[in-house]
């Protein structure tokens, strides 16, 4: 028997006749509506990937042994989709995605496929879905690829079966506060990325155990934490954000910093490679990816030299942070947020190219 590829020529495609509850744009959360179609392509070792297929979105049966449930097998990927003033529906650098996704999958021990090819089946699925597509600015459609283990058994092997799903869900801004700035506090007990872990890839196993550091946040009047480790307490990231910092270093030079990929804890944002892009070309400032021990930015707290702090990711594009406690004491960056701050002129510009207001290649037209 041959072992067949993810080939999006085999898609087969079932309308629904039913179409699901929806809701009022300006009444849309993160991740709670969901479309009318959802994408579903089985592998298994013996015969490979299945021919993908578009169905009405629903419950999926597992087997209670699936891997996914003991052992938590599975990493997904964040994407969006955009409608233009042309009508045109629009993807945010989807390669990236598919790259990462192949990664993360990897990192898994799930299988690899051809990203090319699921994306040829995502656009599909956008297409047939796209009037689900809010068009109010700062609303979109959030996709959300995952790959998982559907292995029957309960000892741990090699993935022997597995799915990927692809879902769709018209989204308002990840934080109910929307673009305005929030709070972080280091959180000095859970940590949540270490060498040799599974930081750089998007396994949902590194997001749960993070649902308990929220606690904390609350406790310190902040609404996410500051992920640190190691006795430098290393920064991380933000909650589910990548982070950056744009600071004066001791020679008086403007930085903009963020974590670097070196030790492997932290994701490869599409949204922070857009990001470090950006500032580059625009020059304004020096653009650093280094390990940040949190001591470096407290001194440069301390010499008034912290000018902007935000967050980047999918969900959340870039989210502004008004400060951040540790050990009790609040520390704020003074630049004042407003349309000059840089976080704001990098959400400006990433915008414009999402919504297709001015053509760039990171756009891509569905
Ligand atoms: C994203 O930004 O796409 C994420 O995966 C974060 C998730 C918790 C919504």
């Amino acid at each position: 028997m041959t072992v067949a590829g993810l080939d999006s020529s085999r898609l087969r495609v079932k309308i629904t006749g039913r179409s699901l509850p929806r809701c009022a744009d300006e009444d849309l959360g993160f991740g709670t509506v969901i479309t009318d179609h959802m994408l579903k392509v089985e592998w298994s070792v013996e015969r490979g990937w299945n021919a993908p297929m578009i169905i009405p979105a629903g419950p999926v049966g597992l087997h209670p042994f699936a891997h996914v449930f003991h052992y938590a097998v599975e990493c997904y990927e964040g994407m969006k989709a955009y409608v233009d003033a042309n009508g045109d529906v629009r993807l945010f650098r989807p390669r990236m995605n598919m790259q990462r996704f192949r990664t993360s999958a990897k990192r898994l021990s799930l299988p690899d496929f051809d990203g090319e090819e699921l994306l040829k089946c995502i656009e599909t699925l956008v297409d047939i879905d796209k009037d689900w597509i809010p068009r109010k600015r700062g609303f979109s459609m959030y996709l959300r690829p995952v790959i998982f283990s559907t292995t029957p058994w309960l000892g741990l092997t090699q993935c022997a079966e597995a799915m990927i799903l692809v879902l769709c869900c018209p989204v308002g801004p990840y934080f109910k506060s929307g673009f305005v700035p929030i709070k972080l506090s280091v959180d000095a007990k859970y940590i949540r990325a270490w060498p040799g872990g599974t930081g750089n890839v998007k396994a949902g196993g590194n997001y749960g155990p993070t649902v308990i550091s929220q606690a904390n946040a609350t406790a310190a009047g902040a609404s996410q934490s500051l992920f640190v480790y190691d006795k430098h307490e290393y920064v991380t990231e933000a909650g589910t954000m990548n982070v950056f910092f744009l600071i004066r270093n001791e020679r008086g030079v403007k930085q903009l910093i963020t974590p670097s990929l070196e030790d492997g804890t932290i994701l490869p944002g599409v949204t922070r490679q857009s990001v470090i892009e950006l500032s580059q070309q625009w020059g304004e400032c020096e653009t650093i990816e280094r390990m940040i021990p949190f001591g470096d930015i407290k001194a440069a707290f301390e010499r008034g030299d912290v000018l902007e702090i935000f967050g980047t990711g999918t969900a959340a594009v870039i989210q502004p942070i008004s400060g951040i406690v540790y050990e009790g004491v609040e520390y704020k960056p003074i630049t004042e947020f407003n349309d000059k701050a840089l976080q704001v002129r990098l959400t400006n510009f990433l915008v414009s190219v999402q919504y297709g207001d001015i053509d760039h290649p990171w756009s891509h037209v569905v």
